[in-house]
């Protein structure tokens, strides 16, 4: 006798990401000397989860009878402003003023991803991701009942446009329509980020498609706070969308996790901008629906947490110059990394900045298993392993490169 039905019965989560890690979790407690580079979490030097003081001060001191209550299906006003604020920051004015936009708050960029795939794709459908890609979209799409092609993401050292523009076109011509899912800046697993060119030229070329054909780019900002040499730099990408003219549709996904340091709390956002407002009234009518009948209402910490630093100045600027030391740390971490890895000729996918830095290997299994028995714990990829540079220590670095290259299979 079945129970689960059909479609949910094919459903396996394999070796995931999060599964693997525990592992190497309870084996580090046991081991203390044991690397476990599989987690995407900051950790400090220590090995415990990173936690900025404002933040940590901040949840410490909500008021509990706001958590406790229920919040409006979308955050509520308060909580779009602050969201709309941080994740744009000086280009919000100018993206409101060029689009149509609507925002409602997710747990985690899981939950927005979740929201817009299953919004937005057919049985026929078919998501356009890299090659090398987050291996929890296969999932995430799995639950949609569209399925997923993929594009080269490297060309040498930079962005495979032509081969983008080559499987999208392809994706078009079988479907009528195109679902783009992009990971950046600071990609998972890569650390690659688009150069301005790169990412103007996917924008223009979707925009193109756009008038033609309906055109969905879902944009996963999970580690944009993470991104650019100077921390400035890091909102200016958002530029580059206002030369859309079409009727494009931008879901931008944000990642409350990562930014705040705050994974278990599944804060996050899902924001739509169109230059057509009858999409973004669409947008907003069903992803709310979605909202409603899954996860029912947001998670209140991430919502209250960006509230209160949307309208406290000073703890805002508090908190990014707790943001800006933890960036120079994971800087130092790769700059480490690669400093050695390139010492001892260890080939890695091209990295700009981020949590991970992805080795590419034949047998990635195999190269896992190997480096497991020196107690060292990575995520096998395809063709690919995964090392978390954000949850590993300066001095766990050092030498791990000429470690790995040795167990390389
Ligand atoms: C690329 C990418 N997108 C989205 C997420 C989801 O993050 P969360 O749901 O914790 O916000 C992650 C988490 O690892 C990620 O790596």
């Amino acid at each position: 006798m079945k129970y689960a039905n059909a479609f949910t019965d094919t459903f396996h989560l394999g070796d995931d990401i999060l599964t693997i890690a525990s592992s190497a979790k309870s084996r580090k407690k046991e081991h203390p000397e044991a690397i476990d580079a599989t987690i995407g979490a900051l950790l400090d030097e220590q090995g415990k989860l990173l936690a900025f003081e404002s933040i940590e001060t901040l949840r410490c001191n909500l008021d509990s009878q706001k958590l406790r209550a229920y919040p409006p299906v979308d955050g509520g006003k308060d909580f779009q402003n602050a969201v709309r604020n941080w994740v744009f920051k000086d280009k919000r004015a100018a993206l409101e003023s060029h689009f149509h936009m609507t925002s409602l708050a997710t747990p985690g960029a899981s939950g927005a991803l979740s929201n817009i795939l299953s919004n937005y794709t057919n049985e026929d459908d078919i998501v356009l991701i890299p090659d090398i890609h987050w291996s929890n979209y296969q999932a995430i799409i799995g639950q949609t009942k569209a399925t997923y092609d993929t594009y080269p993401l490297f060309e040498g050292d930079h962005f495979n446009l032509s081969g983008f523009k080559e499987k999208a076109l392809d994706v078009l011509n079988k479907t009528g329509k195109l679902v783009v899912l992009l990971n950046d800046p600071s990609q998972n697993p890569t650390g690659y980020s688009l150069s301005k060119t790169e990412l103007q030229s996917i924008i223009a070329y979707l925009d193109l498609q756009a008038k033609s054909h309906p055109v969905i780019l879902i944009y996963d900002i999970a580690y944009l706070d993470y991104a650019d040499t100077d921390y400035s730099l890091t909102r200016n990408r958002f530029e580059h969308f206002l030369a859309i003219e079409s009727d494009l549709l931008v879901a931008v996904c944000f990642s409350a996790s990562k930014t705040f340091g705050v994974y278990g709390l599944r804060g996050g956002a899902l924001i739509g901008f169109s230059r057509n407002g009858v999409l973004i009234e669409e947008f907003s009518r069903i992803s709310l629906y979605k909202a409603r009948s899954t996860w029912s209402c947001p998670p209140t910490t991430p919502i209250h947490i960006m509230t209160a630093l949307d309208q406290d100045d000073t703890l805002r600027m508090t908190f990014i110059e707790e943001l800006k030391a933890v960036r120079s740390l994971l800087q130092a971490r790769a700059h480490a990394f690669l400093v050695e890895a390139n010492e001892v000729g260890l080939k890695m996918y091209p990295y700009k900045e981020g949590f991970f830095i992805t080795i590419p290997c034949q047998h990635p299994q195999k190269t896992y298993q190997s480096l497991m028995t020196k107690d060292i714990f990575v995520i096998p990829l395809s063709n690919a392993i995964r090392v978390a540079v954000a949850a590993i220590s300066l001095k766990e670095i050092k030498g791990l490169p000429e470690i790995i290259k040795a167990h390389l299979q």
